[in-house]
């Protein structure tokens, strides 16, 4: 099979305002080309753009001006070859956890082939004793592990994750990015991760987009050149560290 590669060429994106005659910036002549087997994070600031950055690719909103183009074909509507995680985590609420995990399965006849797949990812997320719970019954944290393996569980060529461990304790969301990292390894998709802590961009991904606002758009992408699993406290790392928050604009007081 040929490797996998997207391209967003030139893409810009408008919304007209509800409250006056003015026209939201989201998005300015965005450049990217990610392929197979990339991890790419995004960080930025709230408002610049990373949302719907992540809801054009994933054809849920059209570019105002440019393209998105996944293996030469133009990005149009939504496709379970782009899987996505919202921000907010969005679970049938009348279905228990094993259920919605195994739903798309359901939908697209291979649940008898996949069965013991559902069992694994729920596994490697830590809920084992939630199966047969309720979105109800779930702590956000534990809603949003399952919103990520129900995206994951179909294999998408593109995976678009909103803040996907954003929910979750310190603790939990180191062990979920050394899970999340383990998918990545095993299907090699295409991966972009919207982040707003800069650790977990630096530890888990090849390359780091950082964004301004108004209008969003790409400020710098720096390559991180470490070798997996990384350690957070190495030097290098440390360095990256210095680097991006310093264009946030967060490193300023450090010597
Ligand atoms: N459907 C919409 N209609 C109108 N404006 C929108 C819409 N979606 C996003 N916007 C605007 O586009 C800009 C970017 O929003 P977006 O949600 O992409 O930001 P973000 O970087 O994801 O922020 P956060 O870090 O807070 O999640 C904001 O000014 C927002 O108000
Ligand atoms: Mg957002």
């Amino acid at each position: 099979m040929t490797e996998s590669i997207l391209v967003l060429d030139n893409v810009s994106k408008s919304f007209a305002r509800t409250d006056a005659d003015a026209i939201t910036h989201a998005l300015d002549s965005i450049n990217l080309t990610v392929r197979q087997g990339e991890f790419v994070s995004v960080v930025g600031p709230s408002g610049c753009g990373k949302s719907t950055l992540l809801r054009l690719i994933a054809g849920l909103i059209y570019p105002t001006t440019g393209e998105i183009k996944l293996d030469k074909e133009k990005v149009e509507g939504a496709n379970p070859d782009r899987g996505m995680v919202f921000q907010k985590p969005t679970l049938f609420p009348w279905l228990t956890v094993r259920e919605n995990v195994a739903y798309s399965l359901k939908v697209q006849k291979k649940y008898n082939d996949e069965k013991d797949e559902v069992d694994r990812l729920i596994s490697k997320v830590g809920l084992d004793e939630f199966k047969d719970s309720y979105p109800h019954q779930l702590s956000g944290g534990m809603a949003q592990r399952v919103s990520l393996i129900r995206t994951m569980i179909n294999k998408p060529r593109v995976c678009l994750l909103d803040e996907p461990l954003g929910a979750l304790d310190a603790f939990t969301r180191m062990n979920m990015q050394d899970e999340l990292l383990n998918m990545w390894r095993e299907n090699s998709q295409i991966t972009v991760m919207v982040t707003h802590d800069v650790d977990e961009a630096i530890y888990m991904s090849n390359r780091v987009i950082v964004m301004a606002p108004r209008p969003g758009r790409i400020r710098e992408c720096i390559d991180i050149n470490l070798e997996y699993p990384r350690n957070r406290l190495s030097d290098n790392f440390v360095s990256y560290r210095r680097e991006i928050l310093g264009m946030l604009d967060f490193g300023k007081k450090e010597a």
